[in-house]
């Protein structure tokens, strides 16, 4: 899950779909407890935002139940210039009924307070009314609450049926309203020899971002033996991939070491689809996202040249070797296809010709940047 846009706002991840699940059977579990084994209730939704929630919570009941939905129409009265509240799609008798209004979330109580009055009228038996939300430090009536799934603070969210301005209903978890992210996260992606090193280096600079080599993490932790290191060094040892949660723990080690950048340059990381899923979500849950992936894309005759040349004076083994550095570039290119596809999904892949010299390359990649 990651930040979401929505018209001009920006929405966190806030409650999945699993906890979800999860509040709405208890909220049918009291209901069904306070209600006698005989009793049909009529469940009333009020639509809108109610759809998916009264949907969900009508097949968590087991017992017989009649469900209805209404909705709030205000309409100028002709005669007053007011604006006045109406029910419409109210066509049953209620009379000597166990009503039970769903509603998605209460927050002034204004919406329930039009309902309590409507519903007076009616010679229904009780009234009762749930919610999936509540928030208790906005609502100002002494009105009766029965049920809620779950109260939350005063900031609005979306999902799950509710709305901002229309958008969001669709949502299967709930996200909630968040600044905009402040920070420019790059994934930068380059094959060996294409001189990402060197325009990380000046990047970092430029835009007082903190560049992540997941290599020089890797190493920074095992040597120090920090907690994380051992428990990788424990997976190494034995052969084994070092799980995806303890990289990422090392990379939220390292973020949260540095709170005075205004980004971060991951490299090396993520590398599958899930890591760079798992990179979304703990970006998230800081209300940050990746800003772009930048690729610097060079022919690879080029970099065979340049990296046998580099060869001759590095001593680097894997750089001697013609046939281990085309290896080298076929595993790049593996890793990178998944990446720039999900990337691209998000219209956030960056292609950059990284033939040329070293101040042509980064003028295109600050071009690049500075929109992002
Ligand atoms: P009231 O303030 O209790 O009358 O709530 C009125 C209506 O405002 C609710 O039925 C929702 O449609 C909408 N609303 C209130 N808070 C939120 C929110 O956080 N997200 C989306 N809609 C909200
Ligand atoms: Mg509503």
């Amino acid at each position: 899950m990651k930040i979401i846009k929505l018209h001009d706002l920006y929405f966190k991840p806030f409650i999945c779909s699993t906890k979800l699940k999860v509040i709405v059977k208890n909220l049918v579990q009291q209901v069904t407890d306070d209600l006698p084994e005989n009793e049909v209730p009529v469940f009333i939704g009020i639509l809108n935002g109610c759809f998916v929630f009264a949907s969900d919570f009508i097949r968590e009941f087991e017992r017989d139940c009649e469900i209805s939905f209404v909705k709030l129409a205000s309409y100028q009265d002709t005669t007053s210039s007011k604006k006045v509240k109406k029910l419409i799609g109210i066509n049953q008798d209620l009379t000597d009924r166990t009503v039970i209004i769903l509603e998605d979330i209460i927050d002034t109580g204004n919406t329930l307070q039009e309902i309590y009055n409507i519903f007076k009228n009616e010679n229904i038996k009780q009234l009762k009314v749930a919610t999936l939300f509540f928030k208790p430090s906005v609502f100002k009536k002494e009105l009766h609450v029965d049920y809620v799934g779950k109260n939350i603070e005063d900031k609005f969210i979306v999902g799950y049926g509710l709305d901002y301005n229309e958008l969001g209903r669709n949502l299967p978890s709930i996200y909630q309203l968040t600044p905009p992210p402040k920070m420019k996260n790059i994934v930068l992606f380059g094959p060996p020899g294409a001189g990402k090193g060197t325009q990380a280096d000046i990047l970092k600079d430029t835009y007082n971002l903190k560049h992540i080599s997941t290599g020089d993490v890797f190493r920074y932790n095992i040597k120090n033996e920090t907690e994380l290191g051992l428990l990788a060094k424990k997976y190494i040892d034995a052969g084994d991939l070092v799980p995806d949660q303890v990289t990422i723990d090392m990379l939220k080690d390292e973020v949260d070491k540095n709170k005075n950048v205004n980004g971060f340059i991951f490299d090396g990381f993520p590398r599958t689809e899930s890591q760079a899923e798992a990179l979304d979500a703990f970006l998230a849950e800081k209300g940050e996202k990746i800003s772009g992936m930048i690729a610097l894309e060079v022919p690879e005759d080029l970099l065979v040249e340049r990296l046998l040349e580099r060869g001759k004076t590095s001593g680097r083994s894997d750089d001697t070797d013609e046939s281990k550095i085309r290896n080298r570039f076929n595993e790049y290119n593996t890793k990178t296809a998944v990446l720039k596809n999900y990337y691209q999904a998000q219209d956030i892949y960056f292609g950059i010709n990284g033939v040329g010299a070293i101040e042509e390359i980064t003028q295109r990649l600050l071009d690049v940047i500075d929109t992002l």
